[in-house]
């Protein structure tokens, strides 16, 4: 960090962290508070939300809250927005991060519909509530950052589950509409991409150990030498939030380590095929 950039970068700031009690919005929250944020952490897990805003109070004050939300309920999502007002004045940044898998249905006849439907709700329908209610006090205050979770899954097709993969384009097109809406009042709209990353999320779906999970990252990664872990997606998420990014807006953030750039299938088949060639 350079000298022109103050330590804490987001003294005064007013946030909202949808999904803020584990994975990515854990650490969010935490890395938030620690650059100077009021954070209104909310969530469906209630005793991990509490026991993450106790952790935080103890260590910043009365900063931090803890709000339950679920981000499918228009009144929920209202009164968050309602409450951030009501307790630090205002709402500066509302990073719209709650999100769901859903089944692992990866062939369309078999796919579920009802499960199709749960992830539209939370994954769009909840954004597309956040970002409504977020902007209606912003607007009148022109200024604002609001933030959203998509996934590698917004441009790489075929790794996900049909409904998890529609729902994260639909975040970047949510996205891209409200920077240019809402640019007229001085509100920046951007999301971030993570590649897989070994929150709760992957581990209780893929029913593994972190650890095992880590390795399956590494092993497909692009990047070498780095393990991903939450705080990275937390990282851009500061840098989105902040005055850093003053001009940034309608950016899809990929946090995945450049697996998104490539497809190494043909490669791979290719030296597979010579190393068979060879053994012959
Ligand atoms: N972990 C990854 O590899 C990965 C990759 C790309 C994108 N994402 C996205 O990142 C976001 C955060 O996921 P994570 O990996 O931190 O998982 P996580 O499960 O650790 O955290 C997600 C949080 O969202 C909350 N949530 C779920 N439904 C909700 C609802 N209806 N209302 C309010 N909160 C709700 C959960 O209780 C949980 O605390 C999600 O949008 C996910 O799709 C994750």
């Amino acid at each position: 960090m350079n000298g022109l950039i103050p330590n804490r970068l987001l003294e005064g700031k007013v946030a909202i962290v949808t999904g803020g009690a584990s994975g990515f919005g854990e650490s969010t929250v935490r890395l938030f508070a620690k650059h100077g944020a009021k954070v209104v952490i909310t969530d469906v897990q209630d005793e991990l939300g509490l026991s993450l805003c106790n952790d935080l109070v103890s260590r910043f004050g009365d900063n931090v809250v803890y709000v339950h939300c679920d981000v499918t309920q228009d009144s929920d999502v209202r009164n968050v927005v309602d409450t951030a007002v009501s307790v630090f004045g205002k709402l500066d940044i509302m990073f719209n991060n709650a999100g769901i898998p859903g089944n692992l249905d990866f062939t369309i006849v078999d796919a579920d519909n009802e499960n199709f439907k749960r992830v539209f709700d939370v994954n769009v329908f909840g954004s597309f509530l956040g970002a409504k209610h977020a902007a209606r006090v912003m607007i009148p205050r022109k200024s604002g950052v609001i933030l959203f979770t998509s996934s590698v899954a917004s441009v790489v097709s075929g790794e996900s589950p049909h409904a998890y993969t529609v729902s994260k384009h639909a975040v970047v097109g949510l996205m891209k509409n409200l920077c240019v809406e809402l640019g007229q009042h001085g509100i920046r709209v951007n999301s971030i991409s993570p590649g897989s990353i070994s929150t709760p999320l992957v581990t209780n779906i893929m029913g593994l150990e972190k650890s095992m999970v880590d390795e399956i990252v590494c092993a497909s990664a692009v990047l070498k030498g780095v393990v991903p872990m939450a705080n990275d997606v937390a990282e851009a998420a500061l840098y989105l939030a902040s005055d850093a990014s003053k001009y940034v807006t309608g950016v899809n953030l990929m946090v995945d380590g450049g697996y998104s750039t490539t497809n190494q299938t043909y490669s791979r088949v290719v030296k597979q095929t010579f190393e068979t060639l060879a053994r012959k």
